[in-house]
């Protein structure tokens, strides 16, 4: 993402944050420099999300969504960062100095979305017309109404080999167009020639967020292979990146997000008001559908099919989702194979019902595994214990843990001691636990609870809330590296990865002199990165700036140091050694803070008095 620095600082200057995010929501100021408003990002009643006209940023107190003013055109508009950056251009009159958004993929793609649209139009009116007698006969049959074929744009390809050719050419699509939409496949037998791609189906036009219709689904009108024919990958069709109806479903009010297979499961449940269902285009769930989702969300259920293949891929998407930091929970469906036979056969008070009592995702994977082991064989039994243990492990509310554990203890007969004893084993695999002075730590626990976000997982908490709070204070105060300087700090001493660029990017900007205001750093990073900076940026630590942020140097290499020592052998003596040795460093470079902190020397040589 190189674009000219200089650049983008003119860029970010020229678009104050709160006139764009202004035209969006509508903020108030209230006291200070920051104004509120309901965050666009999750739906709300009352106002978390703040924007700063100081540093030039956003962030939302309530889904943690947060960054510089790139940032937020990409997330609202859903669009990539050279996409962001070229609207906030054309918005400030500023022409992007490289070409790297070529005109011409631009206007290639806004072709592609207006052919899709005009050929959507077309299955529309052929449904309507007598040529689509036989897809009505279907879409009556598994229950559709007029109102969803509106909703969904439902539509009719006609049992033609040219049908959809002829209309386009004739609007004045090239043949070349159309095969780049998938819309028309090449012949084989004669280079020259090219037919429809969807013959004689019931068509789905597949909708991106920001109503541009990407590319299509149609079903076969009856029994027959393939079932569904999608649309190929275009420049504007990534079936990895988009979910069906989530165009619709964005707007829902259910606080929710159904996930489920198939496109008419969703068509059946926004029929019977459950209008947050979604599907994943027959793709297996991907990380970036996931991400996209969790715009819009903090809790997914999962609806998909009843059998073997859904249950599998339902243990797949929950580790998905989990790992985005989402609340998930999985519908449990009996007596039919999916949502729309479920509605079908029971009502939609029914599957209100099943919503309801959609199962907390351990109390599904427990049970999945209990399916899978006869316990009472002992050999079995073990199995499902270490399996059981594992999953208990991984759930980090305590109070949680501890009904989970309980209900396993109970269920194979074995103490709920020795259950806890085996998670701690494991916990203690994963994690050091440091014991460094109360004042650090009542700090650094204060900071932990109020910035620590659901989607980070640190290898050591403990220090990356220290290396945190470095950046922190740094991007408040550039002076600070004078001390981290003094200190020898070095950048190899921070454990995660992101924060150390982040460091790196600070420095340089510094160096260059080319400005290292939050929002300036913020050009240089992704959205998600973006969001994790944001997450920990409004605290404010109670010590002095230099005060706190030699507590933090202290902790990272407490931290350190107590991981070395646990990860060495007792064999390994002159690890120990020097391990200890390094301790003795540390500790007398800390004595020395303490004296020389207030005393004059630092102050003369940094310029930066509290
Ligand atoms: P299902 O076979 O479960 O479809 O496939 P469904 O939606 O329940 O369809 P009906 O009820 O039989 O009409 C789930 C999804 O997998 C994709 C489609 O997106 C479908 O909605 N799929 C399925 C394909 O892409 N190709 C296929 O051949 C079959
Ligand atoms: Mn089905």
């Amino acid at each position: 993402m190189a674009f000219p620095e200089a650049f983008l600082d003119e860029l970010v200057s020229r678009n104050d944050i709160a006139d764009v995010v202004g035209t969006y929501v509508h903020l108030t100021k209230k006291s200070g420099s920051n104004m509120f408003g309901l965050c666009p990002f999750h739906s709300e009643k009352t106002p978390s999300f703040s924007v700063s006209q100081d540093k030039q940023i956003y962030h939302c107190f309530g889904c943690g969504k947060g960054g510089g003013v790139v940032n937020f055109i990409m997330e609202i508009e859903n669009l990539s960062y050279p996409d962001a950056v070229q609207i906030l251009a054309k918005r400030s009159g500023m022409t992007v100095p490289d070409d790297r958004v070529s005109k011409e993929t631009q206007s290639r793609r806004a072709r592609l979305f207006e052919l899709n649209s005009d050929a959507a139009r077309f299955f529309y009116t052929v449904l309507l017309s007598p040529q689509g007698a036989e897809a009505k006969k279907y879409i009556v049959r598994r229950g559709i109404t007029k109102a969803m074929v509106t909703r969904f744009g439902l539509g009719a390809a006609p049992d033609s080999w040219n049908a959809l050719y002829d209309a386009m050419t004739e609007k004045g699509y090239t043949k070349q167009e159309l095969l780049d939409a998938g819309l028309v496949k090449q012949s084989r037998k004669d280079a020259q020639s090219v037919y429809d791609a969807f013959r004689n189906r019931l068509m789905f036009p597949v909708i991106d967020v920001r109503g541009s219709i990407i590319g299509f689904s149609g079903r076969i009108l009856g029994d027959g292979e393939p079932k569904y024919l999608n649309s190929p990958d275009t420049v504007v069709f990534d079936k990895s990146r988009n979910l069906f109806a989530l165009n619709l479903a964005k707007k829902s009010k259910a606080g929710i997000l159904l996930l489920t297979e198939g496109n008419i499961d969703v068509v059946a449940l926004h029929q019977a008001g459950f209008d947050c269902a979604v599907a994943s285009l027959g793709t297996s769930l991907t990380e970036e559908q996931v991400r996209l989702m969790s715009r819009y969300t903090q809790n997914v259920t999962i609806a998909y099919d009843t059998d073997e293949a859904g249950m599998k891929a339902s243990q797949r998407a929950i580790g998905i989702l989990e790992k985005a930091g989402l609340g998930v929970r999985v519908l449990r469906m009996q007596g039919a194979k999916d949502p729309d036979e479920f509605i079908r056969k029971f009502g939609s008070d029914a599957f209100s019902l099943l919503l309801e009592r959609s199962e907390h995702h351990v109390d599904y994977r427990l049970q999945a595994i209990k399916t899978k082991y006869d316990i009472n064989n002992n050999d079995e039994k073990v199995k499902y214990i270490k399996e059981a243990i594992s999953i208990l492990s991984s759930i980090s509310n305590l109070v949680e843990r501890e009904v989970y554990c309980r209900k396993v203890s109970e269920l194979v007969g074995i103490s709920y001691d020795a259950i806890t004893n085996e998670i701690a084993k494991i916990k203690k695999q994963k994690k050091q636990l440091g014991n460094s002075a109360q004042e650090t730590r009542e700090m650094i626990n204060h900071a932990t609870k109020k910035y620590k976000t659901k989607k980070l997982h640190y290898e050591n908490s403990n220090s990356a809330i220290a290396e945190q709070g470095i950046i922190r204070l740094l991007l408040n105060d550039v002076e600070l590296f004078k001390l981290l300087e003094y200190y020898s700090f070095s950048r190899d001493e921070f454990t995660v990865p992101f924060l150390a660029k982040t460091y790196d990017i600070i420095l340089k900007r510094k160096n260059m002199n080319i400005g290292t205001s939050p929002a300036s750093i913020l050009t240089e990073l992704d959205s998600e990165e973006a969001t994790q900076l944001l997450s920990f940026m409004n605290y404010n630590e109670n010590l002095k700036r230099e005060e706190a942020l030699v507590a933090y140097i202290n902790r990272i290499r407490k931290e350190k140091l107590v991981f070395i020592k646990n990860n060495v052998n007792t064999t390994e003596s002159d690890i120990i050694d020097n391990a200890l040795k390094l301790a003795l460093e540390k500790q007398n470079t800390i004595s020395k803070y303490d004296k020389d902190l207030n005393s004059k020397k630092y102050r003369d040589q940094s310029g930066c008095g509290g």
